[in-house]
């Protein structure tokens, strides 16, 4: 079965065709960077403008490049939220009169089962169960993942997302944006033992995560540091291991609580080389197995979004014309 998959829920426009949920025929991402780059963040207005104005030819670029016609096509699914609600609409609308005109079936898919249906796009897929960290810059989130469309949230972040951290704090250090991998890579030449910026463990043993106070502190530490560019790497390192030391020891205990001998991390944080290096080394430590999505399928992409879309479809799942949107999740 071939699904046409469609993502939008923030600034990428991306259409991509996968067959039988795992084999990825074609993935077209637009991204929107340059638009967004000089407000150092999402602008949501600009987002789904330019959803609207790219996403009918990001649409038959990914069909051309799977080597298909419309008519190969069986089903469509589309992200329905959580995420803006301009972008979402804007894909979403596309994506039902896409299915309508066609006499298709047509899903709605939860953005987060997508992320979680990246690593089954990959060369080292998990058995279930097993536990996922979902961390962008829209989200940070444990779940207990039990089956391909059940997915139970454990903890989430009570203020910024993970990724949302690294731009902002990006931002302060005068750095491009995404902040994430620009800071990853200065990190890599850095000292993360430099700065004893603080970790925010809230309840030690729960599972929700806080990433304002490490924020702030790199904020106050770069005002009283007029000649901080000079130990640029070593801020980046001491901020992001202050992020991932709290993101991988919860992970680990999350996958213990649970009793579950697999994590994995998904989202456009799972890109960090600190974090992917943290992680295997924890979970090695605990005797579990990590498990990764290829670097090119960690950040928003429709690929996953038509994977999670095959399994909802072969449960029955399918959703009307009227369905909308939903903005949280
Ligand atoms: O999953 P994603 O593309 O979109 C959302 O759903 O938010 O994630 C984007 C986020 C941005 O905050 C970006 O800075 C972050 O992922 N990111 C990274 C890295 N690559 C992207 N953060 C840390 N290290 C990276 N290498
Ligand atoms: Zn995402």
């Amino acid at each position: 079965m071939r699904i046409l998959g469609i993502e939008s829920s923030c600034d990428d426009t991306s259409v991509a065709v996968v067959e039988d949920g795992s084999k990825v025929l074609s993935c077209v991402v637009a991204s929107q960077g340059e638009i967004h780059a000089p407000f150092g963040g999402v602008v949501p207005e600009l987002a789904s403008r330019r959803h609207v104005e790219v996403i009918a030819a990001v649409c038959a670029q990914a069909i051309d490049e799977a080597g298909l016609l419309p008519k190969n096509i069986d089903a469509v699914a589309a992200t329905q939220g959580p995420g803006l609600v301009g972008s979402l609409i804007a894909g979403f609308c596309f994506a039902k009169a896409w299915a309508f005109g066609r006499g298709l079936p047509f899903v709605g898919v939860n953005h987060l089962l997508g992320h979680v249906h990246s690593l089954f796009l990959g060369p080292n897929p998990p058995d279930f169960p097993f536990v996922a960290l979902i961390a962008s810059g829209g989200h940070t989130s444990l779940y207990l993942v039990s089956n391909a469309t059940t997915i139970k949230s454990l903890g989430h972040t009570l203020d910024d997302a993970a990724g949302e951290a690294f731009d902002k704090v990006a931002k302060v250090m005068g750095l491009d944006y995404p902040g994430g991998p620009v800071i990853d890579r200065l990190a890599t030449d850095g000292n993360p033992l430099a700065i004893d910026f603080p970790r925010s463990w809230l309840n030690r043993d729960g599972f929700d995560f806080s990433f304002s106070g490490v924020k702030t502190a790199v904020g106050r530490h770069i005002e009283i540091s007029p000649d901080f560019s000079a130990n640029i790497k070593d801020i980046a390192a001491s901020f992001q291991a202050a992020v991932i030391d709290v993101l991988a020891e919860k992970t680990v205990n999350a996958a213990k609580f649970c009793k579950v001998k697999k994590v994995a991390v998904c989202g456009g944080v799972a890109a960090n080389q600190g974090l992917r290096a943290a992680l295997a080394q924890k979970a090695a430590q605990h005797g579990l197995s990590l498990h990764l999505p290829l670097i090119s399928l960690c950040g928003d992409n429709a690929a996953m979004i038509a994977a999670a879309g095959f399994h909802l479809l072969a449960e029955g799942q399918t959703s009307s014309l009227d369905a909308d949107v939903f903005s949280r999740a």
